[in-house]
């Protein structure tokens, strides 16, 4: 095996996971308390950042989730010195910053798209930067096209090889007028990162306004970014010369925060989630409630919590922020199971993102997914041909089956799933949810699950 690769794994075992296989015998409300620290989506993002600075900087709350460690692995391999002054806390030194061979970087990266955030840094300290082929279908252009043709516009020269994709910039990046054809989180972060040291003003329209990006900015203004964020969707980036290090506490992850919140109201339990923000939750709060969900939001967090009463069925439809998130849909789905009516869940954002569903039915719930959105609510970005909705009937009884894990949220929603079943369930490949839950097992026994780690 390719010494890298088991390094790679390596770091899977270093954030704690045994086993890949879970017993779980459901039935069981969860009840207790569990803390979420910074979010995966501004944390990664917030590492990649530290390859512009002239000094070191320090991140605080990180998380101990296999996709930071997969960021780690990237920055070392590019020169960065990462150690960790204390745990949750992260050093990041890019003064010896250098380029990485494309073996290195395709066996640190994974299934990960990080490394196309990479670029916009790399090209800035090195004139280059190269992304791999990750193979059949999970980079092809289309995923990427709105970053790639980004980082064109500021200057970049995108070459496609047979190992993946080598752009430079010998002249340097450029500031440019950008409009994105959709407001995606990926490709705004991009054009933030290259655009805070390209020569001039960028102005980036129809950019995504989503909290992590507001602190990603927060963190670059830190560096010495000059960034504005205007009305309607646009950002003004004015390139400075030179950035330094930061100091930064990452915003908290709401997406592990609701995911905890649909994990008490499936299983009709209470869950303390340490942590958690009324503010960057606001839309998941309405729609909690709508549901019949209880909430209390508290000094240093905020109790969520099954009321007793009949859940009650809803129609939502996932969007850009301040609309509700499509990383929330999938555990939301599970409570919606046991609501009483039809509940429609309509994704715009990704194009397949009910194959999680199919366990769900398995396990006895009643949810047809139609391969066409509806047209609804207004909205705020025009309608879009992958859309799809899942209608889903309840309430179900659910029961144990056996459950291979297809990805991270997904994979959340089979393990809620299986909690709130009657009789034993076996989640198979749950190693693919420590990408975004941290110590998402001993949450799970501090919440009273009744589970063994098989293996
Ligand atoms: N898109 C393109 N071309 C591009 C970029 C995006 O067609 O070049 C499309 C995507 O295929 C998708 C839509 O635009 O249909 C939105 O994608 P976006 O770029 O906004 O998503 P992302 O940056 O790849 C991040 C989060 C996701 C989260 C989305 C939406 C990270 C690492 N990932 O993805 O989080 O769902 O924004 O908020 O920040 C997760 O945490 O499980 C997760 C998937």
């Amino acid at each position: 095996m390719n010494p890298l690769l088991k390094d790679a794994q390596k770091a899977g075992e270093r954030v704690g996971l045994k086993s890949d296989k879970i017993v779980i015998r459901g039935g069981k409300p969860l009840r207790g308390e569990v803390s979420v620290r910074g979010a995966k989506n501004l944390v990664t993002k917030a590492m990649v950042a530290s390859l512009l600075g002239e000094t070191e900087s320090l991140l605080r709350d990180v998380p101990d989730i296999s996709d930071v460690e997969v960021v780690r692995n990237l920055l070392e391999v590019h020169g960065v010195s990462v150690t960790s002054p204390e745990p949750g806390e992260l050093l990041l030194d890019p003064r010896n910053v250098k380029s990485a061979h494309f073996a290195e970087i395709d066996a640190f990266a994974g299934s990960s798209r990080i490394p196309i955030l990479f670029c916009g840094p790399l090209l800035h300290q090195l004139g280059e930067a190269f992304i791999p082929d990750l193979g059949g279908c999970r980079i092809g252009d289309r995923p990427i096209n709105f970053h790639l043709d980004a980082l064109r516009f500021m200057g970049a020269t995108v070459d496609k090889g047979y190992e993946g994709i080598h752009l430079t910039a010998p002249h340097g990046l450029r500031g440019a007028n950008i409009e994105l054809p959709y407001p995606s989180v990926g490709a705004t972060e991009q054009v933030l990162l290259s655009g805070v040291r390209a020569r001039g003003v960028t102005e980036l329209k129809n950019a995504a306004i989503e909290p992590e990006i507001m602190d990603l900015i927060a963190v670059l203004q830190k560096m010495g970014a000059i960034i504005s964020v205007e009305p309607n969707r646009v950002i003004l980036i004015e390139g400075v010369d030179s950035l330094r290090g930061y100091t930064h506490r990452a915003i908290f992850d709401r997406n592990e925060a609701a995911s905890w919140a649909s994990a008490a109201l499936a299983t009709r339990g209470d869950i303390m989630v340490k942590g958690a923000k009324q503010q960057e939750l606001m839309t998941f709060l309405n729609v909690f409630r709508k549901v019949g969900g209880a909430f209390d939001v508290e000094e240093d967090g905020i109790r969520f919590y099954h009321p007793g009463t009949p859940l009650k069925p809803v129609v939502v439809e996932t969007d850009v922020h301040p609309g509700f998130m499509t990383d929330w849909q999938q555990p939301l789905v599970v409570a919606l199971t046991q609501a009483e009516g039809t509940s429609v869940v309509h994704e715009t954002v990704y194009e397949n993102r009910f194959g999680f569903t199919e366990a769900l039915i398995e396990m006895g719930a009643d949810i047809v997914v139609h391969k066409q959105g509806i047209e609804s609510i207004t909205r705020r970005v025009p309608r879009r041909p992958l859309e799809q909705a899942a209608v889903i009937t309840g309430p179900t009884p659910l029961h144990g089956a056996d459950v291979h894990v297809p990805d991270l949220r997904g994979g959340f929603s089979h393990l809620i799933a299986a909690l709130a079943a009657d009789g034993e369930s076996t989640i198979s490949n749950v190693g693919i949810i420590s990408r975004g839950y941290e110590h998402f097992i001993d949450k799970l026994q501090m919440l009273g699950a009744d589970f063994d780690v098989e293996g």
